[in-house]
This record gives C-alpha cells, sequence and structure tokens, in this order.
C-alpha cells in the first residue's frame, strides 16, 4: 500500500440536492500504484467518473478518504492531468493553441513550448492541422488532441474518463497502440475508465469491476498478458482469454440481470 499512488479507502458519496439524495458509490476500497495502469469497468451511471473526479478534487467523499500520493485530496488536485469523458478542448482555439495552452499556463518558455508540442503533435500523427481549429477536426483527431494536451505538460498521474469511448473499432485501436507507446516510455500512473472489458484487459495491469449504482467494488483483477502488448492481436495474445472471461462472468450479472451468478448455478446443481 506503501507505494499506492492513488488510494480509495472506505470511499462512499451521496450527492445531495433539490431535495433528492443520489447515493452514487458506497464502502470503495482499491488503490493504484506507481507506473501502473488500472482500468476501471462498470455499468453506466456506477460512479466511474465521480471517482476519477474525487481523485482529481472536483468532488468529496460523504466518508472514507480519496488519497494522491498518501495525502487525501481535500482540494483541487493540480498535480493529476485530466482527460475528461467530454472534450475539454477550447473551440476558440486552434489545435496548436490548445496543446501549448497547459504550458503558457505553467510559464514554460515560448522555444520549450513550441518544442513540447510539436512533439506531441507528431507523436500522433496530427502535423499539418495545427492551424486548424477543434470544429474541423474529425472526432478521433479531437481525441488525440484532448489526450495530448493532458500529455503534454507530463502528469505523473493521468485520469482518463472513457477517451475512446464514440470511436469507430479502427481508430480505437490505433489510439489505444498510441497510448500504450506513450505509456511504454513515460510509464505514468494511469487511472482509466471504459466500457469496453477487450480494451480494459488490452491496456491495463489490473481491471476494477464496480456493480451498479451505488457504485462497489465487485472484483480486482490482475492481467497476465505479457507486455509489449500488440492491441491488433490481442484476441490471440496468451492469457487474453481467460483473463477477459474472469472479468466477465464478474460483469455480466450487472449489466445482464437474467445472468445466473456462478453462486445460485452451483447451489442449484
Ligand atoms: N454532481 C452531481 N450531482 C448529483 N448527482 C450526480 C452528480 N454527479 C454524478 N451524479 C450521479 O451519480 C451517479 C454516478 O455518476 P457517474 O457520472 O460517476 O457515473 P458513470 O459510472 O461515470 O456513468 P457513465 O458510464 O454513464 O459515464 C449517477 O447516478 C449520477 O446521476
Ligand atoms: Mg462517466
Amino acid at each position: 500500500m506503501a507505494d499506492q499512488v492513488i488510494r480509495f479507502e472506505n470511499v462512499g458519496l451521496t450527492f445531495r440536492g433539490g431535495g433528492k439524495s443520489v447515493p452514487a458509490l458506497d464502502d470503495v476500497s482499491f488503490g493504484v500504484e506507481d507506473n501502473e495502469f488500472t482500468s476501471i469497468v462498470g455499468p453506466s451511471g456506477c460512479g466511474k467518473t465521480t471517482l476519477l473526479r474525487l481523485c482529481a478534487g472536483l468532488v468529496f467523499p460523504t466518508t472514507g478518504t480519496a488519497s494522491c500520493h498518501g495525502r487525501p485530496v481535500t482540494k483541487l488536485n493540480t498535480e493529476v492531468g485530466f482527460v475528461t469523458q467530454e472534450s475539454n478542448l477550447f473551440p476558440w482555439m486552434t489545435l496548436y493553441q490548445n496543446v501549448e495552452f497547459p504550458l503558457r499556463v505553467r510559464d514554460v518558455p515560448a522555444r520549450e513550448r513550441h518544442e513540447r508540442v510539436m512533439r506531441q503533435i507528431e507523436m500522433v500523427g496530427l502535423d499539418g492541422f495545427e492551424k486548424h481549429y477543434p470544429h474541423q477536426l474529425s472526432g478521433g483527431m479531437q481525441k488525440r488532441a484532448s489526450i495530448i494536451r493532458t500529455m503534454v505538460y507530463e502528469p505523473d498521474v493521468v485520469l482518463m474518463d472513457e477517451p475512446f469511448g464514440p470511436l469507430d473499432a479502427q481508430t480505437k485501436m490505433l489510439l489505444q497502440r498510441d497510448l500504450l507507446r506513450v505509456w511504454d516510455v513515460r510509464k505514468q500512473t494511469i487511472l482509466f475508465v471504459t466500457h469496453d472489458l477487450v480494451e480494459a484487459v488490452a491496456l491495463s495491469d489490473n481491471v476494477v469491476v464496480m456493480s451498479a449504482r451505488p457504485g462497489r467494488i465487485k472484483g480486482v483483477f490482475p492481467i497476465s498478458v505479457e507486455r509489449p502488448r500488440d492491441v491488433f492481436q490481442i484476441h490471440t495474445a496468451p492469457g487474453f482469454a481467460e483473463d477477459y472471461d474472469r472479468i466477465w462472468s464478474c460483469f455480466r450479472s450487472e449489466v445482464d440481470p437474467s445472468a445466473e451468478s456462478p453462486e445460485r448455478a452451483s447451489a442449484g446443481s
């Protein structure tokens, strides 16, 4: 636990407002170690985004503690990079200006800014589009731009909320490959939210499965597939099928009410 960069300890969170209360998270405990890639999967509304927001200091627990680098998060956490579920690009800025913005805020000198922005833009194949505004970029290009806009200031801890969610299968795989390439070199600590179990297995060291709302932890599954991984061939990688099946058996009853739990099935036989 000492090496855990992110730690949720018995976290409960009930949103209150307008005379209503919505229990979003219930007794959530898990951690992410230094340089580890952890994914969270769970049904819609189970509190995945809320967990990332707790880590970023955008919301605070009703009970329990969310910590980053061993310190409880009690205010906006500027130590983490956050690729949000919605596009975080400024529509009035060009691609170049968008990627440069976090470096300007941090007073990085002009020449270094230019080098770092161009390195990121080239790494994801967006060179030639520097002067384009977000609405002039495709959905996949916008996603790439949002990711490098966070990566450009090299945060050690990165939160990613379904960054490839609405993309077609091919673009998604290309971006997954790019992300793994960046991570293989930089080795940040990444907490990644996805609905896609294949993506979770392909990218992660550990996959956390959550229950339907109020979100609880149903299981944490270490991934055995060796690195470096080829996301295009992930289905045939040794260990993939077993890892996927274990996670799916845990996840299935949350999204498919007709699925029999293994306990019920064995009790009845
Ligand atoms: N600021 C808020 N005020 C009130 N309720 C909220 C707030 N933020 C989230 N919720 C509620 O908390 C629950 C969890 O929301 P959250 O966005 O974390 O889910 P999610 O797992 O990310 O869902 P999805 O997969 O659809 O993105 C939902 O029921 C949501 O309506
Ligand atoms: Mg969400």
